[in-house]
């Protein structure tokens, strides 16, 4: 039978990076991917400290490098990165960097979409919104990227009961609960899927 080549994934962080170290772990005993490299449009972000950590090369970018094709681009090409992985990233992505990554970008959201979703919609606000409008349920959504915000096909969706006792910090942690149970392994499913396609 013949093996896949081990595909490489770029993780793109704006935040703390939980996610980006989950799938960092997850990926570390895989026979489809590793997390090979992480992309963080902030200098100061506890990510990059986590990526220290792991041993995981980082690397800053500012907005020029992320739309220009000798910035991220050339970033990615160099490291043959197969896929990329928008774990907590905040900005949105150039349509350069979606043609040459056509259907192999992923993100996640920490909401039900296409409910709570587009610009600023991002991490805490999110839960905040979820909170005030009294919702008795949100969740997640992983879906692919394409040239607007939280609008890509939804590839799956988890749902978690909110009670009246909920806030948004406890409602973000049952979001974060559901997404380190669930990212890594439907991203490992994509990929194995997008390759027996190609
Ligand atoms: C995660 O909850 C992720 O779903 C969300 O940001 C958080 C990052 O946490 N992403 C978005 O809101 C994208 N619109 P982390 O940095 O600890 O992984």
């Amino acid at each position: 039978m013949n093996r896949l080549k081990m595909k490489n994934i770029a993780v793109f962080v704006s935040g703390s990076g939980s996610n980006a170290e989950n799938l960092f772990n997850y990926f570390e005993s895989s026979d489809t991917a590793r997390v090979t490299v992480m992309l963080a449009n902030r200098p100061d972000i506890y990510a990059l400290t986590r990526a220290q950590r792991l041993g995981l090369e980082a690397v800053v970018f500012n907005r020029e490098e992320f739309k220009s094709q000798d910035g991220v681009l050339k970033i990615l090409k160099d490291r043959k990165i197969d896929y990329i992985v928008l774990a907590g990233f905040l900005w949105l992505v150039p349509p350069a960097l979606i043609e040459a990554y056509s259907g192999r970008i992923l993100n996640i959201h920490p909401a039900l979409l296409p409910n709570y979703g587009g610009k600023g919609m991002y991490g805490d606000a999110v839960h905040r919104a979820v909170i005030a409008a009294g919702e008795r349920e949100s969740g997640i959504t992983i879906h692919r990227v394409n040239e607007q915000y939280d609008s890509g096909d939804i590839l799956f969706q988890a749902r978690v009961p909110l009670t009246e006792a909920d806030t948004p910090e406890s409602c973000a942690a049952k979001v974060h609960e559901l997404e380190y149970a669930h990212f890594p392994r439907i991203v490992e499913r994509e990929i194995l899927r997008s390759e027996a396609e190609a």
